[in-house]
């Protein structure tokens, strides 16, 4: 067997034939070409030349580490057929790739650290691939760090361990770097330093003519602008300089709660969004509540983190002080925190859910209720995994690019938002419908209710969004109208909207 796959990947360096018969794909899925270019002639017409340059960069179906890198995702949803995969190692073949994917008319996708939540946005059935998991070089600076995109967030915390530094970053181990600072970005020190997209310096970027260009505060400032938080419309990002920070210590906590605790959990949640300190301590918290389907109890827990030794971390006195069914403090390094945070890849199927609503504590317990109610309904799909999140952005984080002379795509008031989330992980694809279905209608319905309260809020967050959802819909209309500017300056062909459809695009 092992002879055989052998065989077969040295096979694909002759580059030939492979791309252009994409119906001997394993496993693959119905191969459609509809739409303005061809999918078939385009993408082996890519695939070809790219191996014609890079041999040994291109993987084709019927090479050994296809599967490894068609499954590189956390959602099994995502996993697609691509007729074949790049894993370019500097940004000049990223460039040269995407000549000629446009020359070809090739249709691609293009994937980080493969977290995403939206099948489509990081893989592509029958067009090309394009993984980073071959430019993972960074550069440590007095107080920034150069960071390419296929670093996940441990990467980055095990770069700058040593020299006592953090960058603001993802919440869990194996995050990328590129899809979450580029849609925003949720870190343990939200607080203060505010989302992750308004922690870059620079970025450069290969624009969908193959051209690379660097953008910062004064060189192609509206670019730099419109990269904070516009997602994957602009161009493909190389490099990312990070600020970093002084933060040799972390003060952490892991609380789980048993069901009897959930209003009072609900209420320090809700409390901690409202305290608005003008000089916080840094801190934020990832804040989930399991529903189990046997036991038919819910479980909230907080994993809380602030910066500093005070243990446990006061910043999160108000849950302490809530009876749980476990409490674990510690102090310790912001690498060691997030090597016990993975997310596996090829987790299950899952779906995402979200809206925003300002902090109102019996509101949010009384949705949490219902949810709970909702999630007997589909107690018999195999498998079912469903959590309820509340991700929080406090008015401090919102005000950050307030004040910071750049802003970013969002515009959001200086208020705190909670976003609430299902997540809900299944087994089978005979059930994908039936729990998106069941998703959005309860989503939809909390929402409208929510709004005839007026604590409902418009903004949804790319991370925590279901795929049919719009959350350029949410932002300023004004930013959006900028954005689609400054993508026709930059992307006048739409290399970015038509070849590189996935995901969460402006439309039109
Ligand atoms: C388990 C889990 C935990 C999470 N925790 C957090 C959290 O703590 N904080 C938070 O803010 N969010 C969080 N998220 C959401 C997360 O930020 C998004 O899923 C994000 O897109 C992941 O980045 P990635 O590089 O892994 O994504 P990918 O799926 O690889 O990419 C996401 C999108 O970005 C595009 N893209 C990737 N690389 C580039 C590039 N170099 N240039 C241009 N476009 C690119 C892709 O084409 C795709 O459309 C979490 C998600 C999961 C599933
Ligand atoms: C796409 O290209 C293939 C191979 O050249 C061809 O057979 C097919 O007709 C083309 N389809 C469209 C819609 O142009
Ligand atoms: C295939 O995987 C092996 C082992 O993980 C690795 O050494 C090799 O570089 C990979 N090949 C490509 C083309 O990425
Ligand atoms: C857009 O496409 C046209 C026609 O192929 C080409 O001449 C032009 O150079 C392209 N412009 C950019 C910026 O890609
Ligand atoms: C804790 O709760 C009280 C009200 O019960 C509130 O005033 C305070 O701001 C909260 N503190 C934090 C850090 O959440
Ligand atoms: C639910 O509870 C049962 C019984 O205690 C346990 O065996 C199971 O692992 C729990 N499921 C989850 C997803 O935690
Ligand atoms: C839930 O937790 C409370 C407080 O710790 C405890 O008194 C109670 O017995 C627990 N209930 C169950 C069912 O475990
Ligand atoms: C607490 O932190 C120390 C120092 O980083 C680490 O060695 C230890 O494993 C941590 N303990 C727990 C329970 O996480």
């Amino acid at each position: 067997m092992r002879y055989f796959q052998q065989l077969l990947a040295f096979a694909s360096i002759a580059c030939i034939g492979h791309a252009s018969a994409p119906d001997t794909l394993a496993g693959t899925s119905v191969i459609t070409s509809l739409g303005a270019s061809n999918l078939t002639t385009g993408a082996a017409c890519a695939c070809n030349k790219l191996c014609a340059l890079y041999s040994n960069l291109v993987i084709f179906p019927s090479s050994a580490n296809y599967t490894e890198q068609a499954t590189y995702y956390w959602d099994v949803r995502a996993d697609l057929s691509p007729a074949c995969i790049f894993l370019p190692t500097t940004a000049n073949e990223v460039a040269t790739a995407v000549k000629h994917l446009v020359q070809c008319n090739a249709q691609f996708a293009v994937r980080g650290g493969g977290h995403m939540n939206f099948p489509g946005s990081n893989n592509i059935d029958g067009g090309v691939l394009l993984g980073f998991n071959n430019m993972a070089n960074y550069q440590v600076n007095e107080d920034t760090i150069d960071v390419e995109p296929g670093m996940t967030w441990y990467d980055v915390y095990s770069a700058l361990d040593p020299y006592g530094r953090t960058a603001i970053g993802g919440r869990l181990k194996t995050i990328g770097v590129p899809g979450l600072t580029l849609i925003g970005g949720v870190s343990y020190f939200i607080n203060k330093y505010g989302f992750a997209m308004d922690n870059v310096v620079s970025y450069e970027v290969v624009l969908g003519d193959g051209s690379q260009v660097t953008t910062d505060s004064t060189t192609n400032p509206d670019l730099f602008w419109a990269l904070k938080g516009g997602g994957s419309n602009f161009g493909i990002v190389t490099k990312f300089k990070l600020k970093t920070y002084s933060m040799p210590h972390i003060s952490t906590t892991i609380q789980v709660f048993n069901e009897s605790s959930t209003y009072a959990f609900t209420k320090a949640v809700c409390d901690w969004a409202l305290a608005d300190s003008q000089s916080p301590v840094a801190a934020g918290s990832v804040l989930t509540i399991t529903y189990n389907v046997t036991t038919k109890e819910m479980s909230p827990s907080l994993l809380g983190v602030q910066a500093g030794v005070s243990n446990p971390p006061s910043e999160f006195k108000n849950f302490t002080a809530i009876p749980g069914v476990s409490k674990i403090h510690n102090v310790t390094t912001g690498k060691q925190w997030a090597s016990t945070l993975d997310s596996p890849k090829q987790m299950f199927r899952v779906m995402f859910a979200h809206h925003s609503m300002i902090p109102d504590a019996d509101v949010l317990y009384s949705m949490i209720e219902t949810w709970k109610n909702a999630v007997e309904k589909i107690s018999d799909v195999q498998g079912l995994y469903p959590t309820f999140v509340a991700n929080i952005s406090p008015a401090s984080a919102a005000r950050v690019a307030k004040t910071n002379g750049i802003g970013n795509v969002w515009g959001l008031d200086d208020e705190p938002l909670i976003w609430w989330q299902f997540s809900t992980g299944w087994d089978l694809q005979q059930d994908d419908l039936r729990v998106e279905g069941w998703a959005r209608q309860l989503t939809e319905h909390l929402h409208g209710l929510n709004k005839h309260k007026g604590l409902a809020r418009d903004f949804v967050y790319m991370g925590d969004a279901g795929e049919w959802q719009d959350p350029f819909a949410g932002f300023a209309p004004a930013n959006v109208q900028r954005m689609r500017e400054i993508r026709a300056a930059y992307d006048p062909n739409g290399t970015f909207s038509k070849l590189n459809w996935g995901g969460f695009k402006l439309g039109y």
